[in-house]
């Protein structure tokens, strides 16, 4: 059938999709992920496995896991946004599906993605970093996905950025993630709404219920000219630009690509986020920079990433 699919497992939602060999998507589908309950988080995806399967047979499953996956991929040995420690989460996916399966990092199935299909496809060194509930990444070098030994390799969100700052899921202080990640936004958002005059319209819109602020809320504010939400999103993209430059320092990407959820804000992320690694990068204006792009899959690189990488 030539058809595989993908399924890309976040803090937030599970997304399933089936991908032709050419990275199109033939249908797909979502559930809301049961983030602390491993089991609940496998039954589910049977189910988004099951739903799509009955459009269409498929011949495996690739699938993207927010965490540390080992280099079986089938394990995933921690994460620190979802209960899963030491998981057999392929083993299970493929005992009630009963259908092969492959795990992979999200960022690592996302930066597969844009790097077959997508903004990265004219480059052989790319660093995908993905902004959502946590902050993924991905490293293509040479045209090969870098794993590492022990196959958790480009944990980027785990970069430490803030000395001594906030505490973050992996058990580690300051963070990538707890400044540039959907999770910060929607904290630092929800923080400040209650004592900072500034965010009254975005406390407006939620009925003055701080609880209910979510990340699309606060593009939307930040789309219809909110200068607190547009802040709040220069603030994670300064984060994440300053991550960038130092990981450009040791990789020297031509591209670095910006995926997730968050990035549904375009250049209101993008602009601060490129000013910071300009700001940053070492050597800068005097040597050739790594171009930074939206994900053309935009959230939907994960599954693409992933149904592909079942496939090989
Ligand atoms: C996890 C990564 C994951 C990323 C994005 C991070 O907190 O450590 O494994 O790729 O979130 O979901
Ligand atoms: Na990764
Ligand atoms: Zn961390």
């Amino acid at each position: 059938t030539g058809l595989t699919c993908g399924i890309d497992i976040g803090g937030t939602k599970i997304a399933g999709a089936l991908v032709a060999v050419d990275g199109t998507i033939t249908s797909e589908a979502r559930v809301v992920s049961p983030a602390s309950d491993p089991a609940a988080i496998e039954a589910a995806v049977a189910g988004l496995v099951a739903q799509l399967v009955a459009v269409h047979p498929v011949d495996a499953v690739g699938v993207g896991a927010a965490g540390y996956v080992a280099s079986d991929r089938s394990t995933v040995l921690f994460a620190p946004n979802i209960a899963w420690r030491r998981e057999p989460l392929g083993a299970e996916i493929a005992r009630l599906t009963g259908l092969p399966v492959v795990v992979e990092n999200d960022g690592n199935a996302a930066a597969w993605g844009e790097f077959r299909f997508g903004a990265g496809r004219e480059h052989h060194d790319q660093l995908m970093v993905t902004v959502g509930t946590g902050v993924g990444g991905g490293v293509v070098s040479g045209g090969r996905l870098v794993r590492g030994t022990h196959g958790v390799a480009g944990e980027i969100g785990h970069l430490r950025l803030v000395p001594d700052g906030r505490l973050c899921g992996c058990g580690n202080h300051g963070c990538l993630e707890q400044y540039g990640s959907g999770s910060a936004l929607v904290r630092e958002a929800r923080e400040q709404a209650t004592t900072n005059l500034r965010a009254r319209d975005l406390l407006d819109r939620v009925g003055g219920d701080a609880s209910m602020i979510n990340g699309p809320l606060v593009t939307l504010a930040a789309r219809e000219g909110d200068l607190f939400a547009i802040e709040l999103l220069a603030g994670l993209g300064d984060a994440l630009g300053q991550g960038i430059a130092s990981l450009c320092a040791v990789l020297d990407p031509g591209v670095v690509v910006i995926g997730g959820g968050v990035s549904d804000a375009g250049d209101l992320l993008l602009q601060p986020l490129r000013a910071a690694f300009e700001r940053e990068l070492t050597g800068r204006g005097f040597r050739p920079e790594a171009e930074i792009r939206l994900a053309q899959m935009g959230g939907r690189a994960g599954v693409v990433g992933a149904a592909d990488l079942a496939r090989v």
